[in-house]
């Protein structure tokens, strides 16, 4: 019977098929541009596999995009109907829970599959994903640990084994061991996106400003063929310079690199929940530096108020929100509120991250853009402690800390400025007075 490249057991017609399989993976874990087209290719050689009809509808709900939402359905029943071994029965029924809304549930079942088949790439690196997007950071390093202790080197996919070791560990605040995993993926791989990624968040963290711009500029010879995570990489580079304050540079990144409209690899300006939150959060930084940033909400706010109804990514909501608040679209934004209070009804775990998290989230940002600072503050400060739960990492989760001490000190309620001071210092190993955001309110309050 083949197998995958890391010797697990494939339903699958051939060795050819196989191989095509393990080119999938490969393009799935390296964030490759062209993955869906190997993918493509594989189910014309081989219609019949399981997995890879699996595999059309687990990289459709990677988008967190509820318009794919029947194509992944249907990709799970097209696979179940083809005789899967119990493995590729477990992914199924991962797909099946997180299509119909229960991504907790599909962690569980990843979870599963690995404690049986430790080598299963494609359940660790979907669970890395899903896990982050749902705040469980603790859950991505569990897995990520064990996995390390199953892998050797010479197993394919091991750079991307330590690429998720690196992050799984920076988001847990081990910097120290997250940047060795990192740095020897990328020496594995100049090209490991994620890898990298990990790398820029550890010198993100640290305040390693310099150094970070140094490092992603060294790396972009290498990422020829990446997808839209090259826009992400693109927009650290810009929190490296406003932490700076080279304004200048950061619109020139903006512009060119992470929301270029002509961009000759990747269309630039897609409503991909990355790229929105890319976006999103820097002209919001940028615009309370006080730099104008011209009309660029507008090209955002149209792909927002396209959106309204889709709460599946809890944390871009707040992001559409700044863009149509930004914007003046008041109707768009009642719109949108409302579609979160009535999709926060429910009672599955993702309908009480809306509840608790997004939706004060989307009041704070609507609020301080309309100048009800307090409003603001007190819609989202019972929100602190739970915001985690919308997924994004330290890095995109500092523009809504920011947002809510911003909104304190305009509204003069020094208390809960002192509070959110006193939470960054204590969870950041910068101090506040060293970064861009934080340093005028330390300055000015005892905290
Ligand atoms: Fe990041």
């Amino acid at each position: 019977m083949p197998t995958d490249a890391q010797g697990n057991a494939l339903t699958i017609a051939s060795e050819e098929a196989a191989r095509a399989f393990d080119h999938v993976i490969e393009g799935f874990l390296k964030y490759r541009f062209d993955t869906g087209v190997r993918l493509k290719s594989l189910l014309t050689l081989d219609p019949s596999a399981p997995l890879a009809q699996a595999m059309a509808g687990l990289f459709a709900m990677l988008a967190y995009d509820s318009r794919l939402l029947p194509r992944a359905e249907a990709a799970a029943a097209k696979a179940e109907a083809l005789g899967p071994n119990p493995r590729e029965a477990a992914h199924i029924a991962a797909l099946r829970a997180w299509a119909g809304g229960a991504p907790e549930r599909a962690l569980g079942i990843w979870e599963g599959i690995l404690a049986e088949h430790p080598r299963d790439i494609l359940a660790f690196r979907l669970h890395h994903f899903t896990a982050f997007w749902m705040g469980a950071s603790g859950r991505m390093l569990g897995q990520a640990e064990q996995a390390m202790r199953h892998w050797s080197g010479d197993l394919p996919g091991f750079g991307s084994v330590l690429a998720c070791h690196c992050f799984a560990s920076e988001e847990c605040g081990f910097y120290g061991i997250a940047e060795q995993s990192g740095r020897a993926a990328v020496a594995m791989d100049p090209g490991d996106l994620w890898a990298t990624h990990g790398v820029a968040h550890v010198l993100e963290m640290q305040g390693r400003r310099g150094e970070g711009i140094a490092f992603l500029s060294a790396g972009e010879p290498h990422w020829e063929g990446g997808n839209n995570l090259m826009h992400h990489l693109w927009w650290h580079q810009a929190m490296f310079h406003i932490e700076r304050a080279e304004f200048g540079q950061v619109l020139a990144l903006y512009d060119r690199r992470f929301r270029n409209p002509d961009s000759p690899v990747t269309q630039a300006q897609p409503d991909l929940y990355i790229d929105t939150q890319n976006a999103a959060s820097m002209l919001w930084r940028l615009e309370r530096q006080g730099v104008p940033v011209g009309d660029r909400w507008t090209e955002l706010a149209d792909k927002a108020e396209a959106r309204i109804g889709d709460t599946l990514s809890a944390f871009t909501l707040p992001h559409w929100m700044m863009a149509l608040a930004a914007t003046g679209r008041e109707s768009a934004a009642a719109r949108l509120l409302q579609s979160v209070e009535d999709a926060a009804r429910g009672n599955t775990m993702h309908a009480a991250i809306l509840r608790d998290a997004a939706l004060p989230a989307c009041r704070a940002a609507l609020a301080h853009r309309r100048g009800r600072f307090a409003e603001a503050v007190a819609a989202l400060r019972p929100a602190l402690g739970v915001m985690y739960r919308l997924g994004g990492s330290h890095a995109q989760q500092d523009v809504l800390e920011q947002l809510f001490l911003d909104s304190a000190m305009k509204a003069g309620l020094e208390a809960d400025a002192r509070l959110l001071l006193e939470r960054v210092a204590g969870r950041h190993p910068v101090p506040p007075e060293r970064r861009i955001g934080y340093a005028e309110a330390a300055r000015a309050l005892v905290y």
